[in-house]
């Protein structure tokens, strides 16, 4: 395996002092198909989550519950690490901040900043925000709280301070010559004037509270909770053993997926850190956007969170791992409601790819002898349909580079489309009396285009696009990219399971556009 067939994903650790929410769940999600993508592709990936439980917010969450901090992040993490199950999460390391290998981690980067000359010993005050684990400026105040909303503090302690105000022109030299460090692209703008503006040295320490990690020679401070986390990244990775295969391997990362309110830590922050340590920085950021509910923010005063496994359970897995890739940009901000969720069931999954592999594969029970048909010569809309679903991995690898994911699913939703289109124009039921050869040729070009579509599906739709390749009997070593060369192609006379339905509606009496459906009008539907 060279080095450039490895890819290196992460996610930020959560704060454990909630329930994962449709928002935790989202990062994690965008990760985990990119993840897939790439291994489909035959790279060797590194894909890191975990928690982040270390900080003042945990500490008053810890003593609200009337919890040892401990106790309550050993409890709260495990939510997080349930999401696995509950979401299909292919993750290969959970990393936990009071973990003994984090704390090595972080000690020896702190170490590290100090032999480099870029920590000294000050005195703070200024306004903190304990819910954003953030200092703010009095500028950025907005009625006399945070930007975020936050309520602020003014904290006057002895602190130890990173000299970022020195690292100003090093960052603004560094985006500038790694054009694709920050993504989205206004996030670049927003990241490279704030830098512009001019960096103050940023405290690294507190000595109000203890839950942290202690500060190497001066156990009166713990380490501000964000160096503390964003060392994860690379604690995972065996720091400060450099030299390991893993950190070898897979060190600087390739992406650091992030939602937009924790953009500043690791676009300004974090390289700043790692630079001044003597480490590489990571290679992008891309920082996502932001779900509302129904509207509104999701908050804890209006209890509106929506959470992840309330909307899997009611839902299904693979259609809200669908629906959450396909209905933003991704990039943007965009709103959660149930009307969507059952639109795009209804619509894209069940509608147009459950229906199409659905009325294909019946008819090849039925008209077919349940095994592959054997395809005759190709005629031009035969090998335009062939042709648009071999072309998707290139498009799909470009949409994926970028993460693009929204774009990504439309590419195979259109080759869905032509699909459905051609069922319909070549009318292959009706072939069964007047040309059984030429429907054979129907039926295979539709069965081979859907091992396309489900293969490549694979990254956000998993199971369903298992269920769709196990009825076509395609063995589980020939389900990677490299299966979609044509020479892999359906081997005709194979014989296939009996078919059944992989999306089904989403049904709710009452409810507009649940209804359940129709009954099939014409023999091509199943
Ligand atoms: N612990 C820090 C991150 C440290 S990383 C070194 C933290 N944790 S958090 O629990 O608050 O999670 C923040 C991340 O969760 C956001 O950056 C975003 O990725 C995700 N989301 C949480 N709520 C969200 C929405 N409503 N919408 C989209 N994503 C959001 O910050």
């Amino acid at each position: 395996m060279t080095a450039a067939r490895r890819y290196y994903v992460t996610t930020p650790i959560y704060y454990v002092n909630d329930a994962p929410t449709i928002g935790h769940a989202y990062t994690t999600l965008a990760c985990d198909a990119l993840a897939r993508f790439m291994r489909l592709d035959g790279y060797q990936v590194r894909f890191l989550t975990g928690t982040d439980e270390h900080g003042q917010k945990v500490a008053q969450a810890a003593a609200a519950a009337g919890m040892d901090p401990q106790a309550l992040t050993d409890k709260v993490s495990q939510n997080f690490r349930d999401l696995r199950g509950v979401m299909n999460f292919s993750y290969d390391d959970f990393i936990r901040t009071t973990e003994p290998r984090h704390l090595k981690a972080c000690q020896a980067l702190w170490q590290k900043l100090v032999d480099a000359g870029d920590i000294y010993l000050g005195r703070f005050s200024g306004w903190y925000a304990v819910r954003d684990e953030a200092f703010y400026d009095e500028s950025e105040l907005v009625d006399g709280k945070a930007p975020t909303g936050a309520t602020v503090e003014w904290l006057e302690e002895e602190n130890y301070f990173f000299r970022l105000s020195a690292w100003q022109d090093r960052l603004l030299k560094f985006y500038e010559a790694n054009p694709s460090f920050i993504a989205p692209r206004t996030r670049r703008n927003e990241v490279v004037s704030f830098v512009s503006g001019g960096l103050k040295d940023l405290s690294v320490s507190r000595t109000s509270f203890t839950w942290g990690i202690p500060v190497p020679g001066d156990p009166r401070h713990v380490m501000y909770v964000w160096i503390d986390a964003l060392t994860n990244y690379i604690a995972a990775l065996g720091y400060p053993d450099t030299a390991n295969p893993d950190f070898k391997t897979f060190w600087p990362a390739d992406l650091h997926m992030v939602g937009k309110d924790i953009i500043r830590f690791h676009c300004v922050y974090w390289p700043a850190f790692l630079m001044a340590a003597g480490v590489e920085p990571p290679r992008r950021v891309f920082a996502h956007g932001w779900w509302t509910n129904e509207g509104q923010k999701m908050s804890k005063s209006l209890g509106n969170f929506v959470v992840a496994s309330d909307l899997v359970d009611r839902y299904g897995r693979d259609p809200v791992r669908y629906f959450l890739l396909r209905e933003l940009t991704f990039g943007a901000d965009g709103d959660f409601s149930h009307a969507a969720m059952v639109r795009r069931i209804n619509t894209d999954l069940a509608n147009d790819f459950g229906n199409l592999v659905q009325r294909v594969l019946t008819q090849v029970a039925r008209n077919c002898d349940g095994k592959v048909p054997s395809p005759g010569p190709l005629s031009e809309q035969d090998k335009a349909l062939l042709d648009a679903a071999r072309g998707l991995l290139v498009r799909l690898r470009a949409e994926y580079r970028e993460q693009a994911f929204h774009r990504a699913l439309e590419a195979v939703w259109e080759v869905v489309g032509a699909a459905n289109r051609y069922v319909d124009d070549q009318a292959p039921w009706a072939l069964k009396k007047t040309d059984p050869a030429r429907m054979a040729t129907v039926l295979w070009v539709l069965a081979e285009t859907i091992r396309y579509l489900a293969v490549l599906s694979q990254p956000v739709i998993p199971e369903s696009a298992a269920r769709i390749l196990d009825q076509l009997a395609v063995p589980e070593g020939r389900r990677s990219f490299t299966a979609l060369e044509p020479t892999h192609a359906l081997v005709p006379g194979t014989p296939l399971p009996k078919p059944e339905g992989v999306f089904p509606r989403y049904v709710e009496e009452g409810v507009p556009g649940t209804e359940p459906k129709p009954k099939a009008k014409g023999r091509g539907t199943a």
